[in-house]
């Protein structure tokens, strides 16, 4: 099976160049390796626990959307998505709220600090907290859990979070799984780049430093604007200069080739002017990101585009988590009152006639099918045409069996006016009927 890759981007802000190099681009590098599936998506929910600005919340959703697909990903490839599109998140997220300690939640990084000021300014300790604050790292766990990522590319900063993921995963594995894991254990990834990306001071490129140089907002006219406030010594041209700890050559060896940032070493250490060396950083720069600029303004003025992008990349994620999600709420027993399975120790005979039915046949074309009908005969799945009967007798087994788990792969279709959840419940009716004789 392959890898699965899962990030999320919080939608509060503009993208800058230090989440292209720190963030962006070897996200997207990673994404066409092959064996790796790679999630995408827009921490949304998550950018509301920071931000009440429904404004600036619209326009960053927009931007990150575009800056991504200009920067090269590959909706096709990828499964890009808004985090608010899956109502199967935040479903979860109850589900996982309720088996997650409060105490695990009060050691939070990110609340604790918020928690902790408040005590050293003589404030209530939960000031001005957020119950959204406080289970942030359960909405993350649920970003994670619903697709069973096994590598979670985060900053550091992120890495407690990660940790609470696994844990809450291995506890409702536990108190629900029956001796099947439900969830992956997640793994995080740090990116050591993302530290190392200066910005204008020197200090790691951020927005709360003010030291950004922007990405493609405001065009080359910006960007070259932002790369001549980068803080050099005072050295005139002519002038030996010292590159090692430059921020301007770290900005310069983040786009060249290895031989170029030789070159342009030697060339500082011969004299070359601080001025000159702003405008060979910023050709060197916009070289690259120029075309890209040239995508995102398209993408930009044609929101239509981005938005039916979004929702394809949603219905494809739904189609992983509407399965799984129907299962856990089987195992924590949310189920149907008719078809749900008897308790145990209370063994009640389900007549055949209340059972959905699978069939199996041929048609005039030569290939073989099947299909699940209700009582009744609704159909409720149409398989697609399969080359052996012995494959088509394989997928009903594995239907029978897997029950929704199966259904994600299987070459099927919902019968008219079908939605899943009614499959799944029907499957689930089956393999109860089964455990019960
Ligand atoms: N909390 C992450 C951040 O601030 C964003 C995020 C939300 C995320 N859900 C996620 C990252 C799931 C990885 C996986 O950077």
């Amino acid at each position: 099976m392959n890898q699965r890759v899962l990030t999320g981007i919080t939608t509060t802000g503009t993208p800058h160049l230090g989440n292209y190099v720190g963030a962006i681009r070897p996200a997207i590098a990673a994404s066409r390796r092959p064996g790796v599936d790679s999630f995408f998506f827009l921490a949304d929910y998550h950018a509301l626990i920071k931000c009440d600005e429904p404004a600036r919340i619209e326009r960053s959703r927009l931007e990150l959307t575009a800056t991504w697909l200009a920067a090269g990903l590959d909706p096709q490839r990828v499964t890009f998505y808004r985090q608010s599109d899956v109502p199967e998140i935040p479903e979860l997220t109850w589900l996982l709220t309720c088996v997650t300690a409060k105490g695990q939640m009060n050691r939070a990084h990110a609340y604790k600090a918020a928690a902790d000021a408040n005590g050293a300014d003589g404030n209530d300790v939960d000031a001005g907290i957020t119950m959204g604050l406080f289970s942030y790292p359960i909405l993350m766990a649920a970003d994670i859990l619903m697709f069973n990522a096994h590598r979670v590319p985060v900053g550091r900063d992120q890495v407690q979070h990660i940790e609470m993921a696994r844990d809450i995963a291995q506890r409702f594995n536990h108190l629900y799984g029956r001796g099947r894991d439900f969830f992956v254990l997640p793994e995080a990834v740090i990116d050591e780049q993302m530290a190392l990306l200066p910005g204008l001071d020197g200090r790691k490129m951020s927005k709360s430093y003010d030291n950004t140089i922007p990405l493609f907002e405001g065009g080359p006219k910006a960007m070259k604007e932002a790369i001549a406030r980068i803080v050099t010594d005072s050295r005139l041209p002519g002038q030996p200069k010292e590159p090692e700890g430059s921020a301007l050559v770290t900005l310069y060896e983040s786009f060249a080739t290895p031989a170029e940032a030789l070159d342009f070493r030697a060339e500082l250490r011969a004299g070359l002017g601080w001025g000159d060396a702003k405008q060979r950083l910023f050709e060197t720069i916009d070289g690259q990101i120029g075309p890209l600029r040239e995508a995102y303004a398209a993408l930009m003025a044609d929101p239509a585009r981005l938005e039916e992008i979004l929702m394809a990349g949603a219905a494809k994620a739904r189609a992983l988590a509407a399965p799984l999600l129907a299962e856990l709420r089987q195992a924590v027993g949310l189920r149907r009152m008719v078809a749900a399975a008897q308790p145990a120790g209370i063994p009640v005979r389900q007549g055949r006639s209340e059972l959905p039915v699978f069939k199996q046949y041929r048609e005039a074309d030569g290939r073989f099918y099947f299909k699940l009908s209700a009582e009744g005969g609704r159909v409720l799945l149409q398989s697609l045409g399969l080359e052996g009967g012995r494959e088509a007798g394989e997928w009903v087994k594995r239907l029978k069996t897997e029950g929704a788990t199966a259904l994600a792969g299987a070459p099927v279709a919902l019968g008219e006016g079908v939605v899943a959840a009614e499959v799944e419940q029907a499957l689930q009716a089956l393999i109860a009927a089964a455990q019960s004789g």
